[in-house]
């Protein structure tokens, strides 16, 4: 039966078709490995070299078994990412799949939703750099930037001029091109797998099991509250499937999404420990660095602390560099389907990015990096993303349903019950999060609906004749 109004889902043929459409049309320019590489930028950055103090403030040594149920709780929702990236490789991510299988009103919702994975992170992930890139100054040179142009009002400042540069710079790269970006992003991706090489062999080189006890001083509980904030480390495998309109070869982004995904688990596991073994989880905890932290105070080792932070300010970069690329896409396929103003979709020709919706969001974004403290922002970015994932992973059982013969290139094992499991993960970290971060969530949502109904709503591609809706 054919479903109208808020609740019309596009087909996923149009979609695709929509695809080729003449002035918004991207380039296929992106091999498996530079997608893959994609992931891993979108990944490894403030998770891992800020985050990871607050988690084992939380959870202590057993901020290690955090580490491993966030990657196990991702595992399930990669698996749905890549049954549907690879079957509507379309840009849009989360987004494009509910507009084929859940309808027009929940697309909107979880379009909505990804401002906050993607823009609204990318805003707090400069701020995390430029606290780096401060941290690095100091430990090399001695010399810090001053409050009042690295910090924002909250924080003493005035504003913070690295995070706005470092969004700009940004900008103008992914305006450039999209196969600029990605080269641009494959260095860094090297960098930082080298750096946390070096944190791993050098940690280990100085490694005590002091630390590692008690094991569990909050229990369980904290085991898993600590996970619902180390989750933010994961953030980005999906980042991939933003891009999948790019792909070179579609059917090749399971292989990108789960090993982005794989790679990262590994890297992740084996720093963490490391840095238990040199560090306690209070020295990490007390510490806006806590990499660098176990490395100067737990090991006493000054000159690895400084490449350390060196090393944080390039990974940083490649996940501000990926996050703002998929922002870009999913506001690209919002806007060409009509529920944004439709002009801003038009891609340059002598780019072939979508440079004006890129300079628009990248002014907005740096705005926030200029005013927003990283704060709590990171436990908003983690409900938001994890509310994605529960739609995703209903998204693959309802096309199952909807769509049974559709061409799948790759299909998750034994659906619905994984998909299934991956809803139960993402809910209960949900459910750890704090009754604050649920509040604003909410109210972010509801300006969302307000903004649906008054422009989304009226102005829907799905609702112009010539593109009617199916069923
Ligand atoms: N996973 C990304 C990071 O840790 C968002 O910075």
């Amino acid at each position: 039966m054919a479903r109208h109004g808020i609740f019309a889902v596009r087909d996923v043929g149009s979609l695709v078709g929509a695809t080729s459409a003449e002035g918004t049309q991207l380039k296929r320019a992106v091999g498996t490995t530079q997608l893959t590489a994609m992931g891993v930028g979108a990944i490894i950055g403030t998770g891992i070299f800020v985050v990871i103090g607050k988690g084992s403030a939380i959870a202590g040594p057993a901020v290690i078994v955090s580490f491993m149920l966030a990657a196990v709780a991702c595992a399930f929702s990669a698996l749905s990412y890549s049954e549907l990236a690879s079957s509507i490789p379309v840009s849009g991510s989360a987004y494009t799949y509910a507009y084929a299988t859940l309808g027009e009103l929940v697309a909107w919702i979880i379009g909505w939703d990804l401002i906050l994975e993607y823009g609204v992170s990318v805003a707090a992930i400069a701020v995390g750099w430029g606290g780096n890139l401060n941290a690095f100054l100091d430990a090399a040179f001695g010399y810090a930037l001053p409050d009042a142009i690295s910090a924002a009002p909250e924080e003493g400042g005035v504003f913070n001029l690295p995070a706005v540069l470092i969004v700009l710079a940004i900008t103008f790269l992914l305006v450039r091109g999209v196969t600029e970006s990605v080269k641009a992003n494959l260095v860094m991706v090297v960098i930082k797998l080298a750096v946390l090489v070096f944190f791993i062999v050098v940690a280990f080189a100085n490694f005590g099991t002091g630390n590692f006890t008690p094991f569990a001083p909050a229990g369980v509980d904290g085991i898993t509250a600590a996970a619902a904030i180390i989750f933010f480390a994961y953030i980005g495998f999906d980042a991939v499937s933003t891009g999948s309109e790019e792909a070179r070869d579609p059917s090749k982004l399971p292989l990108a999404i789960l090993g982005s995904l794989a790679i990262c688990t590994v890297f992740y596991v084996l720093t963490v420990v490391a840095a238990i073994g040199i560090a306690s989880p209070e020295q990490m905890a007390a510490s806006d660095a806590p990499l660098a932290a176990a490395l100067d105070q737990g090991a006493g080792l000054n000159w690895a602390a400084a490449i350390l932070a060196l090393g944080a300010v390039v990974a940083i970069t490649s996940v501000v560099l990926v996050i703002f690329y998929g922002q870009t896409r999913i506001f690209f396929a919002m806007c060409r389907d009509g529920l944004m103003p439709r002009r801003l979709a038009a891609v340059n020709q002598r780019y072939g990015t979508p440079a004006r919706l890129t300079i628009i969001l990248g002014l907005l974004i740096s705005v926030l990096a200029a005013l927003v403290p990283l704060g709590t922002i990171v436990e908003l970015v983690n409900i938001g993303t994890l509310f994605a994932f529960v739609l995703v992973n209903i998204g693959v059982i309802v096309l199952r349903r909807t769509r049974p013969d559709m061409p799948r290139p790759y299909r998750v094992p034994w659906s619905p019950l994984l998909p299934l499991i991956g809803v139960a993960f993402a809910v209960y970290l949900m459910t750890d999060l704090p009754l604050d971060t649920w509040l604003r969530f909410l109210g972010w949502l509801a300006v969302g609906l307000l903004i649906y109904f008054a422009y989304g709503y009226r102005h829907s591609r799905l609702r112009a004749t010539d593109d009617a809706p199916k069923g």
